[in-house]
């Protein structure tokens, strides 16, 4: 049972079959003026409208790269790049990495300041935190929408008025929330989409940036997407994610109920019937399909190998730190101790989810834990 979509999914029939004509018959280069080019720039330009019409800004703010990382990238750096108001970041320490070492490579490089906003345990961000973070010089203020590893979401319109108050553009990273929460009224000035979190092929994300806001691009060439991210444009990949970004999004209310059904039974069960279990990040504001757990005494990679030997696949955290020894950047930063922060399991259902997958998830869960607990005793 794959219970990690926190990390990727697989590829949806419909979104690959939409995709296949652009990388067959229909294979021209968008730029190129002929007939197989102006097919494809018209299947690039739908595709860009769509993914619009989700987000709710206009076609022209959308800027396809490869992947949620350049995204990022392009964003952070190159939105407080090209601000005039001064070189001064706003972030948490509990984002991605991808934002994360962009603003590091800002203050290394383009002597940034970067503030980090106080984050709450369960790693809510206040409007008040954000306010006492902008300055006159504050060129951006990102913030995720919600966290990868705790599926915490924050409450981006109000802490994008926040940072309009001030005159501030506000960066929000998606990739996460798409497909489980709204994504059209976010009021943010920017935002990010990674194709393979909703059934999109690895490769492909997206960087909606308004239209007015100046971007200083990250990737130099021949000017595709509107001067903001050169190289030609992967035409195929980009309608698979429109494709798939667009029956996520119809799908989302029967998706959200299940889920949430399903995933509120598994915490219940998990924190009843598996030793020295606990609950990381919200309760209340917390994506549907995400649970995550420290499991004291124990280690997650060993949780994490006793649930695989039960058929249950999930996973340490962010597939990004996966395998590495260091506790995760997210959990510290929240309060919890290195040694505990080890012991971190993270479960993130799909869609099509159903309560016999979350029963017998939650019956591997109790029996690894307590495998595991006879062992450390
Ligand atoms: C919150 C978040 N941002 C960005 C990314 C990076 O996206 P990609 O894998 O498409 O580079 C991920 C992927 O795990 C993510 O979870």
């Amino acid at each position: 049972m794959y219970l990690d979509t926190a990390a990727t999914s697989p590829v949806r029939r419909e979104a690959l079959e939409a995709a296949w004509p652009f990388l067959t018959g229909t294979f021209g280069n968008p730029s190129s003026h002929h007939e197989y080019g102006e097919r494809a720039a018209t299947a690039l330009s739908d595709a860009r409208s769509r993914v619009a019409r989700v987000l709710g800004m206009r076609a022209g703010d959308v800027a396809f790269t490869s992947g949620g990382t350049e995204a990022d990238n392009l964003a952070v750096i190159g939105i407080s790049l090209a601000s005039e108001r001064g070189r001064h970041l706003v972030t948490s320490p509990i984002e991605h990495e991808a934002v994360l070492e962009s603003a590091d490579y800002l203050r290394r490089r383009h002597d940034f300041d970067v503030t980090f906003v106080d984050v709450a345990p369960d790693g809510t961000v206040t409007p008040d935190a954000v306010r006492a973070a902008i300055r006159p010089d504050t060129a951006l203020v990102s913030l995720a929408y919600a966290n990868n590893e705790i599926g915490t979401v924050a409450d981006i319109p109000t802490l994008s008025a926040v940072a309009h108050e001030h005159g501030v553009p506000f960066h929000t990273d998606a990739v996460q929330a798409a497909g489980w929460l709204p994504l059209n009224d976010l009021g943010a000035d920017a935002v990010t989409l990674a194709g393979h979190k909703v059934g999109a092929p690895k490769g492909i994300g997206v960087a909606a940036i308004r239209g007015r806001l100046p971007v200083e691009p990250i990737i130099h060439g021949g000017g595709q997407e509107r001067g903001r991210r050169s190289g030609t444009e992967n035409v195929a990949f980009a309608v698979a994610l429109a494709t798939a970004l667009e029956l996520a999004e119809g799908e989302r209310p029967d998706a959200v109920a299940r889920a949430t059904a399903v995933r509120d039974a598994f915490l219940d069960s998990v924190l009843a019937d598996a030793p020295g279990a606990f609950l990381t990040g919200s309760t209340s504001d917390r994506l549907p399909n995400h649970a995550s757990f420290c499991f004291r005494e124990t280690s997650g990679e060993a949780v994490l190998l006793e649930l695989e030997r039960r058929g249950v696949t999930a996973s340490s955290g962010s597939a990004c730190a996966a395998g590495s020894d260091e506790a995760s950047h997210v959990l510290t930063a929240l309060g919890i101790e290195a040694t505990l922060a080890q012991t971190s399991v993270r479960f993130t259902f799909p869609a099509e989810v159903t309560p016999q997958h979350g029963e017998a998830a939650a019956a591997a869960v109790a029996a690894s834990v307590r495998a595991l607990s006879a062992s450390f005793l």
